[in-house]
């Protein structure tokens, strides 16, 4: 079995599509590969409630509760790596992961860590991504799906979704326009890796 470990810190929509694209597609059945657990460093992240709802584990770390980042990020990976079977170690996916992870975290994890940013990447690395992009004059945004490096936002990346820019643009509106975009491309590309990584 292959378990995929969802990091959330909110609502968790991206998440949720992931949970549901494994089940309509049949993740298990096809590959082994099923949603094991989605861990949150907030105690308040709703999405933890759906996952719950759904029968998956849910675990709460918070990070206020480490002296250093060191210390949460070996926490966070000794809860992931509970989840690791004899056959193959968990893919983790960030979904709206709001912590900066530390080198030693995202080395032990390469190649099977993968991040959603609401940008086109490169462009727009960091936060408040589109009202960046309005400010900028962009008529184009979207999403992108990288694997995880030690660099914020960078990576290879796996996946694209391009929504126009409208003139009456709010960031909140933008953001809606490219999160249902991102609900179709993050489970797209976990599927082709999981794929890939069958393969190796
Ligand atoms: C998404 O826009 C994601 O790209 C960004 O944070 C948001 C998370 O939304 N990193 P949700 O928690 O998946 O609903």
């Amino acid at each position: 079995m292959k378990n995929i470990i969802i990091l959330i810190s909110g609502g968790g929509s991206n998440m949720a599509a992931i949970v549901q694209a494994a089940q309509q597609d049949r993740w298990a059945e096809r590959y082994g590969a099923r949603v094991a657990a989605v861990i949150s460093n907030k105690a308040d992240a709703t999405g933890l409630q759906w996952a719950a709802g759904q029968g998956i584990a849910t675990a709460v770390l918070d990070h206020k509760a480490y002296a250093s980042r060191e210390d949460f990020d070996a926490a966070l990976m000794q809860v992931i790596d509970d989840y690791a079977t004899p056959e193959s170690p968990p893919l983790v996916v960030l979904a709206g992961f709001m912590r900066i992870l530390t080198p030693g975290f995202v080395a032990h994890y390469a190649g099977r860590l993968l991040n959603i940013h609401p940008s086109l990447l490169p462009a727009f690395a960091g936060l408040n991504t589109h009202a960046r992009a309005i400010a900028a004059g962009c008529k184009f945004a979207g999403a992108t799906v990288h694997l995880v490096t030690a660099e914020l936002d960078h990576g290879p990346i796996l996946a694209q979704a391009v929504v126009p820019v409208l003139p009456a643009d709010t960031p909140e509106s933008l953001a809606q326009r490219v999160l249902s975009q991102e609900h179709r491309i993050y489970p797209e590309a976990i599927e082709r890796l999981i794929v890939d990584l069958l393969q190796k």
